[in-house]
């Protein structure tokens, strides 16, 4: 399997996938926090379509680490999630904030494989 999911990954040449948590435990528009080598906390979504998406789970002006338990939306075509602390929205897809062009949020490629959900982090 594990090489497979190197066959697929795009995201980045020396990318490191681990597994989070089965996608049946992901519960449509809601998040979880995951702690994942190399990256810490990861707070990742599931949306209505069915999409996956990973970002950090630390809010950077709370410094809290609440991300996973935001509130999903969207603005326009993006999906968001608000943080539960003081409200900034950020986009699932970029990780940037759209209430402060200068904060972000990391994001992470992820993806489904047998019922799995991987996130990946930058190798080394
Ligand atoms: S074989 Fe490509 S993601 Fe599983």
């Amino acid at each position: 399997m594990t090489a497979q999911l190197e066959a697929h990954d795009t995201a980045a040449p020396a990318a490191q996938w681990h597994a989070v948590c089965p996608y049946a435990q992901l519960l449509r528009e809601r998040g979880v926090a995951a702690l994942v080598p190399g990256a810490g906390q990861v707070a990742v979504f599931r949306l209505a379509d069915g999409s996956v998406h990973a970002v950090g789970n630390r809010d950077p002006f709370s410094g809290a680490n609440v991300i996973s338990r935001g509130i999903v939306g969207s603005r326009g075509a993006v999906p968001t999630v608000a943080s539960p602390m003081y409200k900034q929205v950020f986009d699932l897809t970029t990780g940037r904030c759209l209430d402060d062009a200068g904060a972000a949020l990391p994001t992470y490629p992820s993806r489904v494989h047998a019922g799995v959900v991987f996130v990946a982090v930058p190798a080394g």
